[in-house]
């Protein structure tokens, strides 16, 4: 709840303009000294605990006194009067409603079916650079690769018509943006559900072989209505992509920064794999962190969070710490325990589109480099950072080669 005029002291989540891929550097001061204390943020509208350290992050999002749940009045939410997401939107569902979801779709993302998509990712991927090229540079590589590779993959698994494409992303958008009204989201959710529904009705007069066709299975079954497989749809479509993107580019642009370390993309299967996992523990795009609220007291190192009381799981924080990664400013693609990380979140949310994600990010991150090894950021023009989205990543990424 919003606590106007509360002394704690405020935060802001924003990154620092000159280190735009690192967490603001506030975060290791209060792992050294407040790992869990309570902070103003988004102006005051919220006063949740800040969750800072790796091993107290997997405490709260592993135990099972937390609710994910944004109806309550204490959930800490960017935007004033934001509405509850539907029950689709299952990660913000506590069992037994979430696990319902969560397991009609277990074997959509089992790494032999996503191994399925591989093939058709690299074709898609090879399609975007050959246009990319041809069409010459500057370029934005947000626009031209970065944001429509995803979309696609997620439209082919989902049996979504990529030609929506501008609809749903700018629907997307909203969702995770922390600037706009909860009016705003309100109505981003509808339209979304809507034109979702109307793909699940196509799809129970006459199936395909997609995921949307499955979900219109799970309807006739009687598992969920069909407005909740709208809504799960439209999650998936949205999770699919936005997060992957801002992925890819902050991933190329940490790989620009860092020249000495591209050849560990190069060297075999297993490196490439852990070069992605420290890539996903170093830029943690999850900034805002993982809304929760207290369900019952729960301890936390040395604090006991009173029930009723929201939290703020900081992922990019907790996987810069020191207890766990040595020397976690670095970079380094060669690093032990990279996959350590709590990039994808931890416990029963933990990303459900993790194979899909990494799988994008060991194709497309080689691909790049192999591709267009003189790479880089167009002279004279300036990327841009989305500070507002739960999804950080960039907004624009002017290329040349
Ligand atoms: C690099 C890309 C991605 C990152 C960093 C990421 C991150 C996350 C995180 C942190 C959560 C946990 C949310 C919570 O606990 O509240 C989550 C959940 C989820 N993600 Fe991802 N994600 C990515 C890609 C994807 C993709 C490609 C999909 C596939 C469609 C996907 C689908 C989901 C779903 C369905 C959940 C909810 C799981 C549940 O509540 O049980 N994500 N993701």
């Amino acid at each position: 709840m919003a606590d106007p005029g509360s002394s704690f002291p405020v935060l802001s989540m924003d990154r620092e303009k000159d280190t735009p891929l690192d967490p603001p550097s506030q975060y290791a001061r209060l792992r050294e000294e407040a790992p869990v204390s309570r902070m103003s943020l988004w102006g005051g509208r919220a006063t949740p605990w800040l969750v800072t350290r790796w091993e107290d992050a997997r405490t709260v999002l592993a135990g099972t006194g937390v609710s994910s749940r944004s109806s309550h009045p204490n959930y800490p939410s960017a935007v004033a009067d934001a509405p509850e997401m539907p029950p689709g939107y299952f990660f913000g569902q506590d069992d037994p409603v979430h696990d319902v979801f969560r397991r009609a779709l277990t074997r959509e993302f089992m790494v032999k079916r996503i191994e399925a998509l591989r093939e058709p990712t690299v074709r898609i991927f090879d399609r975007l650079m050959d246009e990319m090229v041809e069409n010459g540079g500057p370029t934005d590589f947000v626009e031209a690769v970065a944001l429509p590779l995803p979309s696609l993959v997620i439209c082919e698994l989902l049996g979504v018509p990529y030609s929506d494409h501008d609809f749903f992303q700018s629907r997307s958008k909203v969702l995770i943006d922390s600037a706009v009204t909860g009016e705003q989201k309100g109505a981003a959710l509808l339209e979304l559900g809507d034109y979702l529904q109307g793909l699940v009705e196509d799809r129970r007069r006459e199936p395909k072989d997609d995921l949307l066709s499955r979900l219109a299975e799970q309807v006739e079954a009687g598992t969920f209505s069909a407005r909740d497989a709208a809504d799960v749809g439209a999650f998936l479509l949205f999770a699919g992509h936005e997060t992957t993107a801002n992925m890819i580019g902050l991933g190329v642009l940490a790989l620009l920064d860092n020249p000495d370390q591209l050849p560990r993309l190069h060297q075999g299967k297993q490196e490439l794999a852990n070069a992605v996992e420290e890539l996903l523990r170093h830029l943690t795009i999850a900034h805002t962190g993982l809304a929760r609220v207290a369900t019952e007291d729960i301890t936390v190192g040395d604090v006991t969070i009173p029930a009723g009381d929201g939290i703020v799981i900081l992922l990019n924080s907790a996987n810069r710490d020191a207890d766990v990664f040595g020397d976690p400013d670095t970079l380094d693609l060669a690093r032990v325990n990279a996959r350590q990380h709590v990039a994808f979140g931890y416990g029963i949310h933990q990303c459900l589109g993790q194979p899909l994600a990494r799988m994008e990010l060991q194709i497309v991150l080689p691909a790049v480099f192999r591709r267009l090894p003189e790479l880089r950021i167009a002279p004279g023009q300036e990327v841009t950072f989305k500070q507002t989205s739960a999804a950080y990543g960039p907004g624009v990424m002017p290329v040349t080669w």
